[in-house]
């Protein structure tokens, strides 16, 4: 019997691109994201296809122990004052964590536990950031090229969006010409 090799898929560190087969895609674009920013105005002015971010995905096997592997390429810009960010989540599975990886760009980790309590993280090329089960995650660009990060994650974990429908209790804006943190009390 011989073993065999097989062609690993690779990520190429600058651009955060995927090389594979059957990369699968999904694009959110500014329309998909009612509710989630501030100034609705604002938000409204913007033409509903402007793409914010992308998910790519590598192809990888699905329940219970498996992994899913995506990258998320978030394009820099404000809505109003406030930054571009991914719609945030906590997992179906509450008690399944994640792993981050910054790839390019910079920009912050916004987590969120059960009882609202808010906490950021610099993300940079190379910054970790171990996600524990129980935390809702959302990723902010707050520099000026796109923002990429490689996320690991159970694929039994599964997405809750709803649990966030009132917003995070913290959002980031450009203020004075500088990059602020605001708690806020709902949404
Ligand atoms: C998966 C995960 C990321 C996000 C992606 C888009 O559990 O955390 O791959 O799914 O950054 O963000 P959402 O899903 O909040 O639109
Ligand atoms: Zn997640």
């Amino acid at each position: 019997m011989s073993i065999t090799f097989n062609k690993p898929p690779s990520v190429a560190f600058l651009t955060g691109q995927f090389t594979a087969e059957n990369v699968i895609k999904k694009v959110t674009r500014s329309g998909d994201l009612s509710g989630v920013f501030h100034d609705i105005a604002a938000w409204q002015a913007i033409p509903s296809d402007t793409p914010i971010y992308e998910v790519e995905m590598l192809n990888s096997l699905q329940g219970e122990g498996e992994l899913y592997v995506g990258m998320t390429h978030l394009h820099p810009g404000r809505v109003g004052n406030e930054f571009h960010m991914t719609r945030g989540h906590f997992h179906q599975r509450r008690e399944q964590g994640e792993v981050y990886f910054g790839i390019r760009g910079s920009g912050l980790l916004l987590l969120q536990n059960e009882h609202r309590k808010a906490w950021l993280e610099h993300v940079s090329p190379g910054s970790v950031h171990i996600i524990p089960g129980d935390t809702a995650h959302r990723l902010i660009n707050t520099g000026s090229e796109v923002l990429s990060a490689l996320a690991v994650w159970p694929s039994i974990a599964g997405h809750d969006y709803g649990s966030l429908a009132q917003g995070f209790a913290a959002r980031v804006v450009l203020q004075d010409g500088k990059i602020q943190a605001k708690e806020v009390q709902n949404g």
